[in-house]
């Protein structure tokens, strides 16, 4: 990080790809997209029904692809002019990237990539044309594969590289999250003392006491667009 620029760091959840079309997950009183969340979403759920599991990320990667960013992923984009943006994610999709930002950590994995089911390490990103898997696809290696989402019940092997960019950011921005998921919503306290933190949600979790958060209880682009300006004063 030897830039100029100041960094600014944001923590996105589910929220932020609403005005995208996809669903958060507790709004829905706890089903994703009419499935109950730990079904399809935990190590139990797939041990106990693969099949069902590849199917739901099928479904997904097909709505996934005819979604598109919203201005919230195009601010942040844009953001980069003037800042060393990072943004670390728990959404499984794409729309970060598409929207151009270029420095995105996927806290809880990525819905267009597969991997192995013996070696986490080994992971394929899947092609347009191919979006569907079952519980006998095989890699270009031969392995079988499974989605590369971090399944509830299991590590999440990004956190420490996640802690360490917050603990470096200049600003902090959390956005759309309900704060509820463990690691991801303890970054919250991976921030340095005296750093100031906003919070982009309309209908904002509790930050348990952090010092310094100013809360910005609006949707993602809108509550965005408030911050730009809230930052262009300060500059
Ligand atoms: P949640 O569904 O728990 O929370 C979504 C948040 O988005 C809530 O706080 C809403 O108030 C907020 N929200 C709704 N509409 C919004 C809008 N237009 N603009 C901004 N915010 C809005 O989603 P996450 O906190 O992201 O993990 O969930 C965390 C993890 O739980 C997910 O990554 C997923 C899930 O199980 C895995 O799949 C491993």
């Amino acid at each position: 990080m030897n830039s100029t620029k100041p960094i600014l760091v944001i923590s996105s959840g589910a929220g932020i790809s609403t005005e995208s079309g996809i669903r958060t997950f507790r709004d829905a009183d706890g089903l994703w997209e009419n499935y109950p969340v730990m079904d399809v979403a935990s190590a139990d759920g797939f041990r106990r029904n693969p099949e069902l599991v590849h199917q739901f990320y099928n479904e997904r990667r097909h709505q996934l692809i005819k979604a598109k960013p919203n201005d919230a992923h195009r601010i942040l984009a844009e953001l980069e002019k003037d800042y060393d943006v990072y943004v670390i994610t728990q959404n499984v999709d794409d729309l970060h990237e598409r929207a151009g930002s270029s420095r995105v950590l996927h806290l809880h994995g990525e819905l267009m990539k597969i991997r192995s089911v013996s070696d986490p390490d080994y992971i394929e990103s899947l092609d347009i044309e191919h979006l569907d898997t079952t519980p006998s696809t095989r890699g270009k290696r031969g392995d079988l594969m499974r989605p590369h989402i971090v399944f509830f019940q299991e590590p999440v092997p990004l956190i420490e590289e996640a802690a360490r960019i917050v603990s470096e950011a200049d600003i902090f921005v959390v956005i759309g999250t309900s704060l509820v998921v463990y690691p991801a919503a303890g970054l919250l306290q991976c921030v340095r003392p005296g750093t100031p933190i906003y919070y982009i949600d309309p209908n904002p979790a509790s930050t348990g006491g952090v010092a310094n958060v100013t809360v910005i209880k609006k949707g993602a682009s809108e509550g965005l667009r408030e911050l730009v300006s809230i930052l262009e004063k300060g500059k």
